[in-house]
């Protein structure tokens, strides 16, 4: 990986590749020309990447990238069908210039009004920040995401219990999309943050200072009905306002006399989501519908993400896709996307879940379902058109185009 890049280099390369020719494991062997963008590559990403940064379509346009790499456990990852998934050994060293070269295409191929999450455990998660403020810039480092992944376990290590895992957030630029996420209400928050009823509208409201830190010399420094605000502080608002305000009964007044504002919970939105979350448990660990694919993520954790981070229509890439998880949410979100996977295993079970959704993970647990497991490939489009019923399934499928990579 010896090619030095630069972010506007999409628009300005005719034919680009940061992989020295002899490096490419994978070529691309077919090609389509559809306009809305849902394509499942099945090849080692390093080589989609860089051939991506010669597609028009994609390359300075992907408006969000969500990864889950594999995280250096030293493990290997079996399907609950005792598949095998993916290997997840590589020395650190080797681990990290693994996901430099990943992550310096993803940086170009990446819109200005881009984001990138990725997911990632402590094993690598400090090596990895330090690597991606050097790709993105520290500047763009916008939180890192500490999520629960499971529940609390009996651990046998000496050590605390580990049930966390991170998420790095970058952007391209300093304007990233950005629709911040709220949380609902619970009854219980509600009655402990607005406590109050307002008579004879019902409303409820909590209780706040009409007043802000630091001191002002203009309006909102000098008295207002009288009062000064206090020592170090100036009025949130000028006088005038302040009359308004009391006039439409947004103002309480206290038995001695200190103003406060009304702030009403029908004008709330929710609860901004802050950097813990903990209601996005891995499916394994939740009653819940599952691939059984190993490392699947929570669904609704990428549904949070895409509509955060992106718009409908915005184009969401994934290039460790594993079950497929990110493609379905944004597919359901009306996001265009790009999934990416090596394993062989990944790809059936991405395709069997656009087809026929997930499972309850009992049906693992007793194998009743085994039958029933996808068997053909939609690669392979001969197999259904031998089959009725088959062909119909296919035709009430999302119309993904499957970009086939060959092995040099
Ligand atoms: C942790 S899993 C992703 C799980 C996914 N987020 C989900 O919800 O199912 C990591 C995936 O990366 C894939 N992978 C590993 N190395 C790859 C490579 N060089 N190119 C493409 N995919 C790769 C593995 O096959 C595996 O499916």
């Amino acid at each position: 990986m010896a090619v030095s890049v630069t972010s506007n280099i999409c628009s300005s390369m005719s034919s680009l590749s940061v992989i020295p020719n002899d490096k490419i494991r994978f070529k691309c062997v077919n090609q389509y020309d559809g306009e809305d963008i849902k394509r499942l590559y099945h090849a080692d990403n390093l080589d989609v990447l860089n051939y991506l940064l010669n597609d028009k379509q994609v390359c300075g346009k992907v408006d969000l990238i969500y990864i889950d790499p594999p995280y250096n456990t030293g493990g290997a990852f079996e399907t609950r069908d005792f598949k095998h998934a993916y290997n997840d050994n590589y020395t650190t060293e080797g681990y990290v210039r693994f996901m430099q070269a990943r992550l310096e295409l993803l940086h170009i191929l990446l819109s200005e009004k881009g984001s990138i999450y990725v997911h990632l455990d402590s094993n690598m998660v400090f090596h990895i920040k330090i690597l991606m403020d050097k790709i993105f810039g520290e500047k763009n480092f916008r939180g890192m995401i500490t999520r629960k992944k499971c529940k609390s376990k009996n651990f046998t290590r000496t050590t605390y219990g580990n049930i966390s895992d991170y998420i790095l957030l970058y952007s391209k630029t300093n304007s990233p999309t950005w629709n911040r996420p709220y949380e609902e209400w619970s009854d219980e928050k509600i009655l402990k943050e607005y406590p109050f009823i307002e008579e004879g509208t019902g409303r409820r409201y909590k209780r706040v200072p009409c007043h802000a830190p630091g001191t002002r010399n203009g309006s909102t420094g000098k008295p207002w009905r009288g009062i000064m605000p206090p020592a170090g502080k100036h009025w949130q608002y000028t006088p005038e306002k302040l009359d308004e305000m009391d006039a439409k009964g947004e103002i309480f007044w206290s038995s001695n006399g200190n103003p406060r504002r009304k702030v009403y919970l029908d004008q709330s939105k929710g609860i901004p989501v802050q950097d813990i979350w903990l209601d996005f448990l891995d499916v394994n660990n939740q009653n819940t519908s599952i691939t059984g694919y190993p490392t699947e993520k929570n669904l609704d954790m990428l549904k949070r993400i895409i509509e955060a981070s992106s718009k409908p229509g915005d184009l969401v890439l994934d290039c460790f896709a594993g079950s497929g998880t990110t493609l379905v949410a944004a597919n359901e979100l009306e996001r265009q996307w790009i999934g990416v996977d090596i394993g062989d295993e990944s790809i059936r079970v991405i395709q069997e879940r656009f087809i026929k959704g997930t499972k309850p993970l009992g049906d693992y647990v007793t194998k009743k379902n085994k039958d029933n497991l996808f068997t053909h490939s939609l690669f392979d489009k001969c197999a259904f058109e031998e089959n009725d019923e088959e062909q119909s399934i296919v035709d009430s499928i999302p119309k993904i185009q499957y970009q086939l990579f060959e092995e040099i």
